[in-house]
């Protein structure tokens, strides 16, 4: 079979691999499509720390199962699937209490185990979602990345009362975009980034207001028309983003972050008790897959909204370069295999 494989950081190959047999409780998935996101370059250009090289990189990834192992049902074979990432091990105290992606043995499939850039992979069966015939291929291959939305929304709890400011209108700040329209039905959503071609992609997904706070102070921007955000959301991930949407936030604001900077920022404690703030952070997903699979069965998300780009996975080097260099027109890239 054959594999994108990193061999060492900056070093992508397609290499020719023994086809993977799926284990006891395990299924094989050839795959159809993938998606490209950051930290698969962030992978490829050594980036990420949790990494062991050579690596299949591809946590996002859609096919069919063409082989089961031992004990699973061969009834299986055949169907359309999804993979969660996610590889826990059910019993520490994270996996106990249904959040098995902080699991105190998580292995990220594309991360810490070989990923889904690949013509085969094996995963633990119950990590394979079935996808209704209802949505098709590409739209599929966006389940994970909308998890990430699912998972941070299922901690901040919006609703209809709620005023939502998103930093960031990458791939990450489009999905909350829509979950935040298209699920929560939250009152109203200003968006915040630094591209105004991504601002523009803000829009068509959803939200009711832009900003480009490359030179403006945000927070008297939003002074100055009223705005108390009550939920933020930080999918830009700069570590000075924290103490600003503190002092922005209104009272009773819940604050969602998913950045892995290891930079500290300085915040107050009279600046998040004085207006009892709620300060969430949110990494992968917990169990999310069937949720997003049921939002998009009932077109509450629209996935399709977010490929700009499919290369046949042969052409993998020009995907990860346009993916990289050109944020103004790019938000998702799928290979084809
Ligand atoms: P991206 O890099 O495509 O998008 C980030 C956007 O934020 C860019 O458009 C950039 O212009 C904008 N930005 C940067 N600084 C800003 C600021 N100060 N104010 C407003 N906008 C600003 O990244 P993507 O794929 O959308 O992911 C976003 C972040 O989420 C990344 O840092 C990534 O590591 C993190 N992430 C976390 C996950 C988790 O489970 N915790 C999962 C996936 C991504
Ligand atoms: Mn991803
Ligand atoms: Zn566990």
């Amino acid at each position: 079979m054959k594999s994108i494989t990193i061999q060492t950081p900056g070093k992508l190959e397609i290499e020719e691999r023994p086809l993977v047999n799926p284990q006891a409780g395990e299924v094989r998935i050839k795959v159809s499509s993938a998606g490209i996101c950051g930290s698969d370059v962030h992978i490829y250009r050594g980036h990420n720390p949790f990494a062991k090289y050579p690596r299949v990189i591809g946590h996002e990834f859609f096919g069919h199962i063409d082989a089961v192992g031992e004990g699973v049902d061969a009834s299986r074979i055949g169907e359309r699937v999804v993979g969660d990432p996610v590889v826990s091990c059910g019993h520490c105290y994270p996996c106990s209490v249904g959040r098995p992606n902080v699991c105190a043995e998580l292995q990220v499939i594309g991360v810490h185990r070989d990923g889904g850039f690949s013509e085969f992979i094996t995963l633990p069966a119950k990590n394979a979602h079935v996808v209704p015939d209802s949505i098709p291929d590409n739209e599929a291959t966006m389940v994970e990345p909308f998890t990430i939305a699912a998972n941070i929304c299922s901690q901040l709890n919006p609703g209809p009362l709620d005023t939502a400011l998103v930093y960031g209108a990458g791939p990450m700040g489009l999905t909350s975009i829509q979950a935040l329209r298209g699920v929560y039905g939250v009152k109203e959503i200003i968006v915040a980034d630094r591209i105004d071609e991504r601002l523009a992609m803000a829009e068509l997904n959803g939200a009711d207001r832009v900003i480009n706070n490359t030179n403006i102070d945000l927070k008297s921007w939003l002074e100055e028309k009223g705005i108390r955000p009550t939920v933020i959301i930080d999918a830009a991930c700069h570590p000075a983003i924290l103490p600003e949407a503190i002092s922005l936030a209104s009272p009773a604001a819940r604050i969602g972050i998913m950045g892995f900077s290891s930079d500290p920022c300085v915040i107050s404690q009279q600046g998040i008790t004085s207006k009892e703030l709620s300060i969430f952070s949110s990494r992968l997903n917990s169990n999310r897959f069937p949720q997003v699979i049921s939002w998009m069965t009932e077109k509450k998300v629209q996935p399709e909204k977010l490929i700009t780009h499919q290369y046949p996975y042969t052409e993998v080097l020009e995907a990860m370069k346009i993916f990289e260099e050109d944020q103004k027109h790019c938000c998702k890239v799928l290979l084809k295999f």
